[in-house]
């Protein structure tokens, strides 16, 4: 019991532990855009929780829908057996996705999705007869989870160091589609981009393209920093993949169910992946759940016809888990019900225009933004990367009442698809306010 107080058991994950104990920042209750400390102080949620509580916090339609599969199935295995709820769930996003995208394996987060669709990519390959084609390939900067395939893939020099080796045939990385010199201070989405794609053409003249199974990239850098697509880009990706005969993977663990003003980035723009990965706001964040929605084309390549063969070895313990399933059928009828996704249409200017008259801050470098995300980065000081973008964090907490989501030097906005305009200059004044006293 001497141990109820003490913060050492737990083990942060990204955070520097050592310092958060000696000045904890402990979010007990949430509701709408806010959480509230124990003490009830009331601070505005910038990131919708960690990207993924798009319909805001505390709806009851969710809670109330969790409680009651809770009493009533506490769990279920998906190997061989399933529940009622997994099968109009995985019909209901399959309708969100574009045509073709038929199919929905459920895991239990982003990270486990990421890997599940590289996976999928080396096993559809393998099934055809063209195990040859292993080499899988991401972007320099991606984020695809924290599992050894996704930080194989991602971009991230954190994130990977430390773990090496690292899954072979994943080494090479096209570039971010991003050119600070040209593209500074652009409102959404950069023009051209092209060039960005064809790099892809080097690594296939470098390998073979008869090589490579994959490519996998965030429609828009999310972890790295909020980097739009450039307009010409992601179309350009996937003729070159159509070319080669490499499956065009898009992680929208953070752009599926609204982010961008659309169900999934693929319809924004206008490009079918073969795979798409998912998390996040699939439950509003309120049960972890994530998952693959995969090409009829590719699903049908694992059909087998002896009956008691396993067609594909792989899943978890609470894959399709019964309570993650309520939590998303109920999210997914809240954000249709209120029209959340064309509400974030519809406030991209708004942030847009909010986060650009920052321009001219002190230590501002570039200010980024797409759909209903942002990104202020600043510039690092000397010596001391990631310094000010940990103070802003801190300073947004203690000063501002506000709970802001920095990576390095980069601050992040992304509210819930709930936002109002007086929100939005709520949290882009504090950060200038922030950014006007730091050193
Ligand atoms: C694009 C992307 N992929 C994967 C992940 C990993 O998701 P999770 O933290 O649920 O494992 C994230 C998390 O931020 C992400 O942004």
């Amino acid at each position: 019991m001497d141990r109820l107080n003490d913060l050492d058991a737990f083990w942060l994950p990204f955070t520097p532990n050592r310092h958060f104990r000696s000045s904890p920042r402990l979010l007990a209750r949430a509701e709408g855009m806010y959480f509230f400390d124990e003490g009830d102080r009331r601070l505005l949620d910038t990131c919708s929780g960690l990207w993924c509580v798009n319909a805001g916090h505390g709806r009851r339609k969710i809670a109330e829908a969790i409680a009651e599969q809770a009493a009533r199935l506490d769990y279920a295995p998906t190997f061989q057996f399933a529940h009622p709820d997994a099968f109009p769930l995985a019909s209901a996003i399959a309708d969100l996705a574009p045509k073709g995208l038929d199919h929905v394996f459920f895991v239990n987060s982003g990270s486990e999705a990421c890997d599940t669709a590289l996976k999928l990519a080396r096993a559809y390959f393998q099934r055809k007869g063209e195990g040859g084609r292993f080499r899988l390939l991401g972007r320099e900067r991606g984020y695809h989870g924290v599992g050894f395939g996704g930080i194989s893939v991602g971009g991230i020099a954190n994130n990977r160091k430390p773990y090496g080796p690292l899954v072979p045939g994943t080494d090479d990385h096209l570039p971010l589609p991003y050119d600070r010199s040209t593209m500074a201070f652009t409102r959404g989405e950069p023009e051209g981009g092209e060039r960005f794609a064809d790099a892809l053409e080097g690594l296939a003249a470098l390998h073979g393209a008869e090589t490579i199974a994959a490519v996998i990239v965030e429609p828009f850098a999310g972890s790295a920093g909020v980097f739009a697509p450039p307009k010409n880009y992601l179309k350009r990706l996937r003729a070159l993949c159509d070319r080669y005969g490499v499956l065009l993977i898009f992680d929208e663990v953070i752009t599926g169910f609204g982010r961008l003003g659309t169900a999934f980035a693929a319809e924004r723009y206008g490009v079918v992946p073969d795979i798409v990965t998912f998390a996040k706001g699939i439950t509003n964040g309120a049960v972890p759940m994530g998952g693959v929605i995969v090409h009829d084309r590719i699903r049908r390549v694992f059909h087998d016809d002896l009956d008691h063969a396993i067609e594909l070895f792989h899943g978890n313990t609470c894959s399709a888990h019964p309570l993650a399933c309520a939590a998303a059928l109920a999210t997914l009828s809240l954000y249709e019900e209120e029209g959340l996704f064309a509400r974030a249409a519809q406030m991209e200017s708004v942030l847009a225009d909010a986060v650009h008259a920052l321009k001219g801050a002190p230590h501002v470098l570039d200010i980024r933004n797409v759909g209903l995300a942002a990104a202020i980065e600043l510039e690092p000081q000397s010596g001391a990367p990631g310094k000010r973008g940990y103070e802003t964090m801190r300073r947004a907490f203690a000063d501002e009442d506000m709970v802001v989501r920095v990576g390095g030097d980069t601050i992040a906005l992304a509210p819930a698809l709930i936002v109002t305009e007086e929100e939005i200059a709520r949290m882009v004044g504090g950060v200038r306010r922030i950014l006007e006293r730091l050193e």
